[in-house]
């Protein structure tokens, strides 16, 4: 097997790592949900040193991402777990700061909609969130071409894009703190873990 590529990571990832040097400043562990190829994942554990990054993705991901890691073995970057939202448990271990990236246009809504129930339970007061991807805003997509691969993922059996209105709904215990918007139409979420619990 050869390394998988995604040129869209590659076109992404720098851009992320300025966003997140900030938010996950004072973080010490991440989990990464759906690492996908693996790129991110060894980008971001190489600029952001003093965080333990875990991956996880279904274990059919896993050689890909293991290929990566053998390449950039970063003694804080982890190698991959068996996550897979409504199937596995949360993942063991204590994890102060979670991101995903491209999974809630992928993963079904019921799915998406646990992620977040799942975050929110899981994470430790002030934790953050970093959630990157294409979403629509009060049902407006931001860009025919995001429209058009909405509708191309729904007739393929994917979810489709998640309103960031029903995401805050579904994690009502975290707060939407930024709303950034990235290269290619995209936006970074960032959520923090209320300080108490309701
Ligand atoms: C479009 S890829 C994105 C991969 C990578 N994060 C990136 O940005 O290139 C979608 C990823 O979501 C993962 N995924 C889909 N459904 C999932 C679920 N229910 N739980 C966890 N990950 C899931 C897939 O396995 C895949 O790695």
């Amino acid at each position: 097997m050869t390394k998988p590529f995604s040129q869209a990571c590659e076109n992404n990832k720098q851009f992320i790592a300025d966003v997140l040097q900030s938010e996950f400043n004072a973080a010490t562990r991440v989990l990464e949900i759906g690492s996908g190829t693996g790129q991110h994942a060894v980008h971001l554990a190489k600029h952001l040193p003093h965080l333990a990054w875990q991956t996880s993705d279904q274990p059919q991901y896993h050689q890909g991402i293991n290929l990566w890691i053998d390449e950039y073995p970063w003694p804080n970057l982890k190698r991959p777990i068996a996550f897979q939202v409504g199937k596995d448990d949360w993942p063991k271990g204590q994890f102060d700061a979670v991101f995903s990236a491209n999974t809630a246009h992928i993963m079904q809504r019921s799915e998406v909609q646990l992620m977040m129930q799942l975050i929110q339970q899981h994470l430790p007061a002030n934790g953050v969130f970093c959630q990157y991807g294409p979403f629509t805003e009060n049902g407006k997509f931001n860009s025919q071409s995001n429209a058009d691969f909405h509708r191309h993922l729904v007739a393929e059996g994917y979810g489709g894009y998640r309103d960031i209105t029903e995401l805050q709904q579904w994690g009502k215990l975290l707060t939407l703190i930024d709303r950034i918007t990235m290269p290619a139409n995209n936006l970074l979420l960032i959520w923090k873990k209320q300080k108490t619990q309701e």
